[in-house]
């Protein structure tokens, strides 16, 4: 579906949005989904709100949240060669673009090595969509921007039937880790299958180390992670009527070192009960009981390897931070 629907923006924008009528956009639907379950959980692709994309912005600049920093470091490093290399890229496409503050240094060197060059974040947070791209429209009046509301693959999809040309697709922010590895492997795959001999994967990759750091990342001090992980509740209650207390339960991070994945869990502290007519859902709470929120999933070289050869795809590319915490890694088609 097209519209110029793009309410803040004086320039019109072709946007696509894909209606939310499948499960993975309806937030009702996966909260009713979640909560019934034996072992509740909530998809993380819910936590970016307008408040939510503005907490994470928060923990981008905490001391203990490396991953941001260590990946705009590659990326400054990286986007001139990246740019030279690849002359033939007409478009870049951003699975879950958020703010997209990172993506500009790479848009940058894209825009000064090429006559034109097309810009499609694909997000299913709509205010994430308009703060970055009425930003990047005012700053680079020279890119067309080609926004998609909707999931990565419904996105993708749309996307490909518009014919672009040859396509560096970026996936940031280690969000890859939020799916499980053989999901991530699937994922992946699938992208690859589409991938013409132009066409670059561009992932950034978040590199198993000292469990201690890791944790820290997703439970800072401050508490500024917990107050993003609760603000899933709190979206359920302003969206949703639900009658959550938030200080009834608190955020709890965990690694488990087989799976390499950060888990993150909200407590219940106390027996309790709350509804959520919005989700049409009444839910008990033993104390103790959790919520699983997020899996952050850290990854070593082999498994990095691995992920590449399992879709068919080489690895072009791969650059790490001088701290050896992070890599962006670069896939094309073996
Ligand atoms: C961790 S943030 C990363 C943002 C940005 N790429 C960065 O590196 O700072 C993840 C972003 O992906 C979006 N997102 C998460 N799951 C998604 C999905 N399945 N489809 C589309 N967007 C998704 C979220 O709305 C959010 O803006």
């Amino acid at each position: 579906m097209r519209s110029n629907a793009s309410p803040d923006r004086s320039v019109d924008i072709d946007w696509i949005e894909v209606p939310p009528d499948s499960a993975q956009l309806d937030f009702g639907e996966a909260v009713r989904e979640g909560l019934s379950r034996a072992s509740k959980t909530l998809p993380s692709q819910f936590f970016y709100d307008a408040e939510g994309s503005r907490l994470f912005e928060q923990i981008c600049e905490l001391p203990e949240y490396y991953l941001t920093r260590a990946e705009a470091e590659i990326l400054e490093r990286a986007a001139p060669d990246l740019a030279v290399r690849h002359p033939r890229i007409e478009t870049i496409v951003e699975l879950g673009s958020g703010s997209a503050i990172k993506t500009e240094v790479l848009l940058r060197a894209f825009l000064e090595t090429r006559d034109g060059l097309c810009y499609a974040p694909i997000d299913v947070s709509r205010a994430a969509l308009e703060e970055s791209i009425e930003r990047l429209g005012r700053d680079h009046p020279e890119l067309e921007i080609r926004p998609a509301l909707a999931e990565y693959e419904a996105g993708l999809a749309e996307l490909r039937a518009l014919d672009l040309g040859p396509t560096l697709t970026l996936w940031l922010g280690s969000s890859i880790g939020n799916l499980s590895k053989p999901e991530a492997a699937a994922f992946v795959s699938r992208i690859a299958r589409d991938m013409r001999t132009d066409d670059r994967l561009l992932v950034g990759i978040d590199l198993r180390k000292d469990p201690a750091v890791l944790e820290a990342a997703d439970d800072d001090a401050d508490g500024v992670t917990a107050r993003f992980d609760l603000n899933l509740l709190a979206r359920i209650n302003r969206e949703l009527g639900g009658n959550f207390d938030l200080d009834a339960f608190r955020h709890v991070v965990r690694y488990d070192e087989d799976s390499g994945a950060v888990k993150s869990f909200l407590e219940s502290l106390a027996a309790q009960r709350v509804e959520i007519p919005g989700a049409d859902l009444e839910v008990a709470f033993r104390a103790g009981e959790r919520i699983h929120t997020e899996d952050s999933h850290k990854y070593g070289p082999e498994e990095i390897d691995a992920l590449a050869r399992g879709a068919s795809l080489r690895v072009e590319a791969q650059i790490r931070d001088a701290g050896e915490r992070f890599a962006v890694s670069v896939f094309a088609r073996a």
